[in-house]
């Protein structure tokens, strides 16, 4: 597995720079004639990034029918409600782009999470190939990493962590109890390219950690993240990474 760091100085950089690699990424399959499979995450971090991909030169500039989007985690509430990740995304790119409705599979966070769990699974099976292990192989997963170490909804200490069967199971989230469809490590770790995103000064302390002890003792779901035969990417605001 190859790790790539990159620091920039600010949030909006680190965007700009993602649009950038993004916009390359989906020509380059395109090139190909084929279509790339992204699965994107949820929280803060994303949405400048989706901002600019939402404004030229990449609204016109990206063919859209060559990216097939999929989430690796979803609140389990209605698309109309602020909690939704489909909804930050959607406000911030989807109604903003071209892209044929039939290559955004979103997760039905408005339905019974267990129903939905065994759906999306079925979904990300139909939708994404599978690599040599049976599980779907995305082209590339954005994460995001919680303060606590979480990333996608896979928590500190939860049970969900050493699930080796499933595609996608229901988590909850320690402090509000709320509940998460999430894509499980073995997906994660079946990707070709994952990049975290990570900005803020509140990631210090876990990142700092991560970096300097990089191993999977460390309590951090984030850092159990390692995709075998793919790259690791870390995109880094300085706040986040001082010490890069
Ligand atoms: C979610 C996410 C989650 C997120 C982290 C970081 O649905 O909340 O997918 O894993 O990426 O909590 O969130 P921020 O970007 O808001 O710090």
């Amino acid at each position: 597995m190859e790790k790539k760091y990159y620091l920039f100085e600010d949030s909006t950089q680190l965007a700009a720079q993602l649009a950038l690699d993004f916009k390359n990424a989906v020509d380059e399959k395109a090139a190909a004639g084929e279509s790339i499979t992204v699965a994107l995450s949820g929280g803060h971090t994303p949405k400048a990034f989706f901002e600019i991909l939402a404004e030229p030169p990449y609204r016109e500039g990206i063919s859209w029918e060559n990216v097939v989007f999929f989430w690796g985690d979803e609140r389990c509430v209605p698309p109309d409600n602020d909690e939704s990740n489909y909804k930050m995304t959607n406000n911030a790119l989807l109604s903003h782009i071209n892209i044929p409705e039939g290559n955004v599979h979103r997760v039905l966070g408005e339905d019974p999470p267990t129903n939905e769990a065994l759906r999306y699974s079925k979904v990300l099976e139909e939708n994404v190939p599978a690599g040599n292990n049976g599980f779907p192989s995305f082209d590339w997963i954005f994460l995001g990493m919680g303060d606590d170490g979480h990333t996608a909804s896979l928590f500190p200490g939860a049970s969900t962590l050493s699930e080796t069967e499933r595609i996608c199971v229901v988590a909850e989230h320690p402090k509000t109890g709320q509940k998460r469809v999430s894509i499980t490590f073995p997906v994660i770790n079946n990707a070709k390219r994952v990049s975290f995103l990570v900005a803020g000064e509140a990631k210090q302390p876990v990142f700092k950690e991560i970096l300097e002890k990089g191993d999977k003792t460390l309590p951090y779901p984030a850092s159990m993240v390692e995709p075998a035969g793919g790259i690791l990417e870390w995109y880094l605001d300085k706040a986040a990474a001082p010490e890069l």
